[in-house]
């Protein structure tokens, strides 16, 4: 089922030179792309560490028009959403898998301003979501696992993509469906005939010769 929302693509920093990111935030914004997507990893949740809030405010100062995906790739996630939305986040993203009161997390996310996103592990199946899909503004299923950019798209699980795209139509949900990881000019449109309307691509992206040319082919424009 098409989505209902407009289709986005939302590079990811991760894949920019970590001595500097602020050419990868122009380079996301000269390809007029609308999200930037932020990936945070503590080291134990994914066996990856990347930045934290002070680094998203820094990016923040540097751009005010940017919609900030902030993606929590952390074991605590629910100690950390303040600073991240303090730091100028539009969206956190927190997942399903590590042992927290998500639903109250949720809530605290929306009490503070900002959007609030639910991800899924491939091997976490979509029905760990369903509790939260009212309750969120973003799903997003992780097409690789979550740690490292450059990996290879994991086919199984455009059938996740699927079933939550089923629910978002039969409960008339709101939801943006957003994928992560191995995201390129094959394997988006696999992912928006499933139904995805928000496209996370860090390799893909900032390897392009045309990144703009990759945005539209991404965004179907
Ligand atoms: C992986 C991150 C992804 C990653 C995407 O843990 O969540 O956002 O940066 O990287 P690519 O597009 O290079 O697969
Ligand atoms: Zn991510």
């Amino acid at each position: 089922m098409p989505s209902p929302h407009p289709i986005i693509l939302a590079p990811s920093v991760l894949a920019g030179d970590h001595a500097c990111l602020a050419p990868a935030l122009e380079a996301a914004t000269n390809a007029s792309a609308k999200w930037l997507h932020l990936d945070i990893m503590d080291g134990h949740f994914v066996p990856n560490l990347s930045f934290g809030p002070q680094t998203v405010a820094d990016l923040r100062t540097r751009d005010s028009n940017l919609y900030f995906d902030t993606h929590l790739m952390l074991a605590n996630p629910d100690q950390h959403i303040e600073a991240f939305v303090k730091a100028g986040s539009n969206n956190v993203t927190v997942h399903v898998e590590p042992d927290y009161d998500i639903a109250d997390t949720l809530c605290r996310i929306r009490d503070l301003g900002a959007h609030r996103g639910i991800a899924l592990n491939p091997g976490t199946p979509a029905e760990a979501a369903r509790p939260f899909l009212r309750d969120v503004e973003l799903v997003l299923v992780m097409t690789v696992w979550p740690g490292f950019g450059g990996q290879s798209f994991i086919e199984d699980t455009l059938e996740k993509m699927r079933q939550l795209d089923q629910w978002r139509e039969q409960d008339s949900l709101a939801f943006r469906l957003e994928v992560d990881g191995g995201i390129d000019l094959e394997t988006a449109p696999r992912c928006r005939a499933c139904g995805v309307d928000t496209l996370v691509a860090g390799t893909a992206f900032f390897k392009s010769p045309d990144p703009a040319a990759f945005r539209r082919a991404v965004e179907n424009r």
